[in-house]
């Protein structure tokens, strides 16, 4: 690999390409090459090869030279493009290549892409954790696998934030789709809560009353908390959380979140754990043990 800075090749040239490839030119690259099957077909004088300029990139037509004249090659492909892109890529991968997959795919994508490079190049499993489009290049990126730490090291110099997550390639897909399950049902937990507030025309009471339980506690002390308490509290939780549904069913307000509570908490009364716990402990790990023990015995 060059010593000065790395040669940067981009698989893949749509919105994030573009955006990235612009900031990374701010950054100090030069040279910066491209390749997307519509850039291979793109005539001189077309619009492709007008924004690549724009960007400081070059597009290239096959992804052989693509390879040939990158030191680290950054997917960012459709994530179902991924592995078809890796498979054309593969022959003309070298050991010394970071090979970084910053598509949008599943832990298991990953995990079969990181097998078909094998060690025919260093492949980072990374995951983009926000809009490339407001953020440009301070986007946070989540990278794993064995590699993802060489990543982190050679790109940070440029303004990138990289934060490795773990040593298996998976693991960086994985985290972004898990933060997935809290902040998408979170929204669904707002909105079965404010719809019930509105047709009681007290939502902004409710907005200010939750507030300041939220506002006033830090997120983890939020987590230990609630996470604990439930385990403590789950069997006289299910009355009240009855008493929430009976209200919604008179209402006419969507139930399928505090149904949902409900069933969970029952669930947690069969797994003992008001007998596991009694007082809240320090940390959730217990709590978190004591339920994956149960369900995978169950
Ligand atoms: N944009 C964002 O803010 C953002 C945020 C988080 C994650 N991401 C992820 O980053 C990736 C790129 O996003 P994007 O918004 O830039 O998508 P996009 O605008 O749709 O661009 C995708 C690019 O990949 C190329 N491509 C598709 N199949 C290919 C193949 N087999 N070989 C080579 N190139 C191929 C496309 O061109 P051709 O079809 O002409 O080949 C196009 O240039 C996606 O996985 C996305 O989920 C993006």
């Amino acid at each position: 690999m060059n010593t000065s800075h790395p040669r940067l090749g981009l698989l893949g040239f749509g919105e994030a390409a573009r955006r990235l490839a612009r900031d990374f030119t701010q950054a100090g690259f030069t040279g910066i090459l491209a390749y997307s099957r519509s850039g291979a077909r793109a005539q001189p004088g077309d619009p492709l090869h007008q924004r690549a300029r724009a960007a400081g990139v070059t597009l290239v037509k096959t992804v052989g030279t693509l390879a040939k004249k990158s030191d680290i090659i950054i997917v960012l492909t459709p994530g179902k493009s991924a592995l078809p892109a890796l498979k054309k890529i593969r022959k003309y991968l070298r050991p010394d290549h970071l090979y970084v997959d910053a598509s949008s795919n599943s832990a298991s994508n990953m995990e079969k892409a990181a097998a078909l490079i094998g060690n025919a190049a260093k492949f980072v499993d990374a995951s983009i954790m926000g809009p490339v489009d407001l953020m440009g290049i301070k986007v946070p990126f989540a990278a794993s696998g064995p590699h993802a730490a060489a990543f982190r090291d050679l790109m940070t110099p440029y303004g990138m934030v990289i934060n490795v997550v773990g040593v298996n390639p998976g693991d960086a897909s994985a985290m972004k789709l898990i933060r997935s399950v809290l902040m998408k049902g979170l929204a669904g937990l707002l909105l079965e809560t404010m719809e019930a507030a509105r047709r009681r025309n007290i939502l902004d009471e409710v907005i200010e009353d939750c507030s300041v339980t939220f506002n006033d506690i830090p997120f983890q002390k939020i987590i230990k908390r609630y996470v604990g308490g439930t385990a403590v509290h789950c069997e006289r939780r299910i009355h009240e959380m009855k008493e929430c549904l009976e209200l919604l069913h008179e209402m006419g307000s969507s139930d399928r979140n505090t149904r949902n509570t409900i069933a969970m908490l029952r669930d947690m009364v069969k797994m003992g754990m008001p007998v596991k716990f009694t007082s809240e402990p320090d940390t959730i790990h217990p709590v978190i043990d004591a339920l994956i023990a149960a369900r995978d015995k169950a």
